[in-house]
Order: C-alpha cells, then sequence, then structure tokens
C-alpha cells in the first residue's frame, strides 16, 4: 500500500476546476466545521458532472445550496436567515432552486419543506450521491428529499473539486459519522455511525492535491484518532470481523505514517482528536516524522470529572493531564488546542473553577469556546434540565476567553525572536504587502512578501506577535 511519489509531477494549482460545457450554475455555501466545507466540495463534483459550474454569485444561479450546521441553535438561526435572502433573490430569480444539504437537513427531515416554502430540496450527509436522481425531480417541479444515513458510504470514489482554494492547503476526509455520544452533542444524530475510508483512496487524493501543487493537507474526522479500516463497515462491527481483516487492520497511527512517509515534502495536519481515543502510537508517529505537523486539537469541552462524565466523554481531567504530560515529553515543539463547553447542566460555580485550573495547566496555544445549546433528541435534552441561567453560561464563557487570551499570547510571546518555519498561504488580509501563513504549530505568522510567493516554505524571524499572530521577517526559502 506504501506510495512513492514523482515530483516532477507536481505542476500549478487548478483553484477552481470548470467544465467549458456545463451550462448551468450552482452557488453553494458552507456553514458550521470543516466536514461541511469538505463535503460541499463532493457534493461540486458530483454536480460538475451534472452540468453546473460553480459561481460565486447569488443572484446568477439557477441552484443554491446550504450546508447546514445544527451544533447549536444560533447556527440554525443562521442558516435561516440565510433562507430569508435567498427569497429575496427567488424574486427576481424564480427559476432559481433552492437544496438544503447537512446537519440541519438530517435534524429536520421533511419538517424543512413544511417549515420554509422556499426549500426545494433537503439532503442528508450520506445521500448526496442522490443528488442527480433528486435534482431530476426537482425539475419536473417535485420537491425532493433524502436523509437516509449509511453504513459505509465514505465518498471515497469521488475527486473533490476544490471550492475557494488557496491552491495550498486541503482538507481529505478520513472518517464519517460519531460513535462517542457525547451527551450534548447532535453529531451522531445526524451524521450517523463511524466508518472509516479505505487508505487507498485517501492515498490517491493526497497524490492528486500533490500533482496539482498543494503542500499541506488536513485528514478530517469528528474523531480522527479512531479512524480503523478493516476492509469497510461500521467501526462498532469490527468485532465480528474475521482474523484476517484483524491482522491486516490500518489504525490511525498507522495511516499517518502511510501519509507521511508516502508524501515526505508535505505538511501532514489532522483534526479533531478526542482525548480518549488519541493513543501514545499517534505521539510517537508524529514525532518520526518532520511533515507530520506539531498541532493536536484536543477538545476537553470542561475540566470538572462530575461534568465531564454526566457529557459522556469517557476519561478523567487527571487522565487528561497524564495525556497533556505524555504529548510534551514525545512532542516539545507540539502545539494544543481546545473547545470548551459553559454552563452544562448543574455545573458549579466549582465545577466552572475546575476547568480554568485545567486550562491554567495545560496554557494552550489556541481554543473555542461556547456556552451550552440545548440541542433536541441528545441524551442531555432528554434527562437533563437547561438549568443553568443565561447570563451565567455567558458570564463563565467570558471567563474561559479571557484566560484563553491571556494563555495564548504566552504563547506566542514564546516564538519572538525565535525562527520558524512558514508555509505561505495567501496575502495578509491586513497589507497587501505581506504574506499570511502558518507554522507547524497551526499559529497564523505574517511578514514582508520579498521574492517569496504563495506556496513557498520559509524560515520566518519572529521579532513581534500579537495574542494571534507571529510577526516576523522572511529569511530564506526552507525546504520542508
Ligand atoms: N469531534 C468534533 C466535535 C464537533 S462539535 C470535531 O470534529 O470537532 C465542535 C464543538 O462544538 C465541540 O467540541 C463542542 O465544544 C461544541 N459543541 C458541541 N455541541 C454543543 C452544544 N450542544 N452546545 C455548545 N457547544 C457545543
Ligand atoms: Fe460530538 Fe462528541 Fe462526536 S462532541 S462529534 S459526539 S466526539
Amino acid at each position: 500500500m506504501e506510495k512513492t511519489i514523482d515530483e516532477s509531477k507536481q505542476g500549478e494549482a487548478l483553484v477552481l476546476d470548470q467544465k467549458k460545457e456545463n451550462s448551468r450554475k450552482l452557488f453553494i455555501e458552507s456553514y458550521g466545521c470543516s466536514m461541511n466545507f469538505s463535503d460541499s466540495e463532493i457534493v461540486a463534483s458530483i454536480l460538475h458532472n451534472q452540468g453546473y459550474n460553480t459561481t460565486q454569485n447569488l443572484e446568477d444561479a439557477d441552484l443554491v445550496l446550504v450546508n447546514t450546521c445544527s451544533i447549536r441553535d444560533k447556527a440554525e438561526l443562521t442558516i435561516r436567515k440565510r433562507l430569508e435572502k435567498y427569497n429575496a433573490v427567488k424574486r427576481i430569480n424564480p427559476g432559481m432552486k433552492v437544496g438544503v444539504l447537512g446537519c440541519m437537513a438530517e435534524r429536520l427531515k421533511s419538517k424543512f419543506l413544511e417549515e420554509e416554502k422556499i426549500v426545494d430540496l433537503v439532503v442528508g450527509p450520506d445521500a448526496y450521491k442522490d443528488l442527480p436522481n433528486l435534482l431530476a425531480e426537482v425539475d419536473e417541479g417535485r420537491d425532493a428529499i433524502n436523509v437516509i444515513l449509511s453504513k459505509d458510504e465514505t465518498y471515497g470514489d469521488i475527486s473533490p473539486v476544490r471550492l475557494n482554494s488557496n491552491g495550498v492547503s486541503a482538507f481529505v476526509s478520513i472518517t464519517r459519522g460519531c460513535d462517542n455520544m457525547c451527551t450534548f452533542c447532535v453529531v451522531p444524530f445526524t451524521r450517523g455511525r463511524e466508518r472509516s475510508r479505505e487508505p487507498q483512496s485517501i492515498l490517491e487524493e493526497i497524490q492528486d492535491l500533490w500533482s496539482r501543487g498543494f503542500k499541506e493537507i488536513t485528514l478530517l474526522g469528528q474523531n480522527v484518532d479512531s479512524y480503523l479500516w478493516y476492509g469497510g463497515g461500521l467501526k462498532k462491527d469490527f468485532e465480528k470481523a474475521t482474523d484476517m481483516q484483524v491482522a491486516t487492520a490500518v489504525n490511525f497511527a498507522k495511516l499517518l505514517e502511510l501519509c507521511a512517509k508516502a508524501y515526505p515534502k508535505m505538511r501532514i495536519r489532522f483534526s479533531t482528536s478526542n482525548p480518549q481515543d488519541l493513543t501514545l502510537d499517534v505521539i510517537e508517529t508524529m514525532a518520526k516524522y518532520k511533515n507530520i505537523c506539531n498541532h493536536i486539537h484536543l477538545p476537553v469541552q470542561s475540566g470538572s470529572n462530575r461534568i465531564l462524565k454526566a457529557m459522556n466523554r469517557l476519561h478523567t481531567r487527571e487522565e487528561y493531564f497524564e495525556l497533556i504530560d505524555n504529548i510534551r515529553r514525545i512532542l516539545p515543539d507540539c502545539s494544543i488546542s481546545q473547545d470548551m463547553i459553559t454552563g452544562f447542566p448543574t455545573e458549579t460555580e466549582q465545577d466552572h473553577q475546575d476547568t480554568l485550573s485545567l486550562m491554567d495547566y495545560v496554557k494552550y496555544n489556541f481554543g473555542y469556546m461556547f456556552y451550552y445549546s440545548e440541542r433536541p433528541g441528545t441524551l442531555a435534552e432528554r434527562k437533563m434540565e437547561d438549568d443553568i441561567p443565561l447570563e451565567i453560561k455567558k458570564k463563565r464563557l467570558d471567563d474561559v476567553v479571557q484566560l484563553q487570551r491571556k494563555h495564548s499570547e504566552f504563547r506566542t510571546k514564546a516564538y519572538v525572536n525565535t525562527e520558524v518555519e512558514v508555509l505561505i498561504e495567501r496575502s495578509s488580509k491586513k497589507s497587501d504587502q505581506h504574506w499570511s501563513g502558518r507554522t507547524s504549530q497551526n499559529i497564523v505568522a505574517v511578514f514582508p512578501k520579498a521574492d517569496f510567493k504563495v506556496g513557498d516554505f520559509v524560515t520566518v524571524k519572529i521579532n513581534d506577535c500579537t495574542s494571534a499572530t507571529l510577526i516576523g521577517e522572511g529569511i530564506a526559502l526552507s525546504n520542508l
């Protein structure tokens, strides 16, 4: 299965694929997690073969698709607002069809067609291959829906069309669904049971990206460390696998190694890691290969053992510290980031203090922080009262955000007066005289453009920083 690459094949990046013979226009936008952005590239590829090219202009579209997120109430409200905007455009362009994809489609199913008159098409995350049939129904004037979840769909055979790409970094999906059943989370309901994609098709997608000039990939899954290929099928059915399947199974550490070895000049990232599944062999594999980036996104959600248990997170605060200590020991230069939820049902002031003290122990490089939003159908919604008042949820969120800012500043300052390797992705948003890119640790760095170009790996001397950004000057091209 291991592959080597022919570097001479690497050409210029094709940022947007368009087919000349395609006459219909697709406007597709995505909300929520990286997986949704990656799924939209699969959808664009399927529709590319159905006569649709993508457009950036909503007013021009024959078909508008919105890939939706259900993770928090606010995310769903944002989509509802967006539908109002589509409605206004449809008044000018009555032929335009509107479809809803993703987690909200899966959660609300046919209710969507009843509640939102503008919607013609509802498609869940595992049903995108049915889009040609569904669109044929829509063309005949009927509403169409498919929200069937699958045991084995991984879209491994579809080569995604890269949307809004910088031609440098891309997502590659490796698992779909989630079996973890965190009690607050809607994802297991909207994305179904966990299944992994065949390693060979992952390597082929990376080969395709490499040959188009891409320099960095992020292996994506709700819980990447739980990746397990044993010939297809659900993760939970692995117990029924044959001896042969068990002997040849590929776990996440092995997959990471396959990718890192086959593409030594490509940076490899992955997201997201669940602490209960991140094993030492993954950390050791990271240490072994220079091209695997030194960053782990390791959401913990709370620092209180009682709340972790109520959330069905299957580790304690002490076990999490042990994991952090192991990361620091094996990968001293690794950045660690978090997701945190404040105001989960029954959370006391003491539980909140435990979260703050956990943060003080780890001193994360950065994080994504939220206050608890009750989601219909989850175990927390069915069994627990959403009993923390909104002001307290928000006040605790503010504490967590403030503390994270302090830690981010502490971490970024440590890079001042050091040299880091940056992969240039784009012009800086603040100045077109500067490049913006990221270090291996996933920290943004900006520096004067000089003669460097997008896609270059550059050694950058860091002279200054803000809490989230490193500021420096490019010294020379570096060779990953
Ligand atoms: N494993 C996933 C997690 C998806 S949800 C991944 O790939 O990132 C992303 C984050 O949203 C979670 O880590 C959690 O911090 C937050 N979240 C999920 N459900 C939530 C809820 N009901 N209320 C508030 N935040 C939530
Ligand atoms: Fe959600 Fe927990 Fe899975 S946060 S996506 S159920 S790991």
